[in-house]
C-alpha cells in the first residue's frame, strides 16, 4: 500500500531531542538529529496525511511541514497532548529527556561555588508515550519507539519486548542505538512490536524506507 493511504488523516510525529535547561547557557541533551521523525513527517504528508510534526532540537531541514517547535521534555508533552486530542496517528520518534534538572539556575553556573565538582539532582520528566497509551482513546494510534544499547539481537528483543508491554502501544518501532547506530545516522533497521511484544514486522535501510515501513504497518492497524 503507498500512495495517499494516509488521506483524511492528522498524524502527528514527535522529533529531535529535547534540551533539559541547566542555567541559561546550559543543558542536558542528546544526540538524536531529528531525521527518523523529519522522515516520517514527510512520508506520511506525501502518503496523503495532515501532518503536524512537533520538533525538538533537530538538525535536518523541516520546510514545508507543519511544525511546532518546542526545547523541553514538558513542552514537548504540552505539544503532543494537545495535538493528539484532535489526531488519528501519534507517532512518538523524539529522543524525549527521562530527566531534568532538578533546578534551573538563573545565572550561569560558576565553577568557584563548588572546589571539588558539581553535583546535579535529576526529576523525572512526564512519560508522554505512556500516558497516550493509557489514554486508550478509540480512534487514536499510538505508535513508540524503543532506543536500546544491546549486545545482540536476543538482547535487543527482550528489552523491546519488556518496553512494548510496559507502555501498551499500538506499535513499538525498537531500533538499536550506540556510539554509531541510530542517532544521527542515515539508515537504520528496526523490529516493530504489538503491545503484547509479539514481532509484527522488520524493516532496514534509509531512515526513509524504514518510516514508510512503519507507516505500512500503521494503515494496516487502522479500521477499515
Ligand atoms: O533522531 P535521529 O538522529 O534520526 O535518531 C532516531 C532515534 C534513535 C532518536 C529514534 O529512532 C528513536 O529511537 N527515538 C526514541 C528515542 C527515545 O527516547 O527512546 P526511549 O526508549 O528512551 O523512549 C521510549 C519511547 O518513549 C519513545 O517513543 C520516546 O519518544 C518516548 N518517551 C520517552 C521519554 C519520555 N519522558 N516520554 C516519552 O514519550
Amino acid at each position: 500500500p503507498r500512495p495517499r493511504d494516509l488521506a483524511g488523516l492528522h498524524v502527528v510525529v514527535s522529533a529531535g531531542g529535547t534540551r533539559e535547561p541547566l542555567d541559561p547557557v546550559r543543558f542536558l541533551g542528546n544526540r538524536s538529529s531529528g531525521k527518523q521523525g523529519v522522515a516520517l513527517a514527510r512520508a506520511a504528508a506525501e502518503r496523503g496525511a495532515r501532518v503536524t510534526l512537533v520538533a525538538a532540537h533537530v538538525e535536518v531541514p523541516t520546510d514545508g511541514l507543519a511544525v511546532t517547535a518546542v526545547e523541553t521534555a514538558s513542552e514537548m508533552a504540552l505539544a503532543v497532548e494537545s495535538a493528539a486530542e484532535v489526531a488519528d496517528v501519534v507517532i512518538m520518534a523524539a529522543a524525549v529527556a527521562d530527566y531534568r534538572p532538578e533546578t534551573v539556575s538563573e545565572a550561569k553556573i560558576k565553577k568557584e561555588q563548588d572546589v571539588d565538582g558539581l553535583t546535579l539532582r535529576l526529576v523525572k520528566n512526564p512519560d508522554i508515550l505512556r500516558g497516550l497509551a493509557a489514554l486508550g482513546r478509540p480512534g487514536l494510534t499510538v505508535v513508540g519507539f524503543a532506543a536500546e544499547t544491546a549486545p545482540d539481537r536476543e538482547a535487543l528483543l527482550e528489552l523491546g519486548r519488556a518496553k512494548a508491554r510496559r507502555k501498551g502501544a499500538d506499535l513499538l518501532v525498537v531500533n538499536a542505538v550506540g556510539w554509531t547506530a541510530g542517532f544521527g545516522a542515515d539508515d537504520t533497521a528496526v523490529v516493530m512490536l504489538d503491545a503484547d511484544g509479539g514481532i509484527v514486522a522488520e524493516a532496514d535501510g534509509s531512515k526513509r524506507v524504514v518510516a514508510d515501513a512503519i507507516l505500512d504497518r500503521v494503515v494496516a492497524l487502522r479500521p477499515r
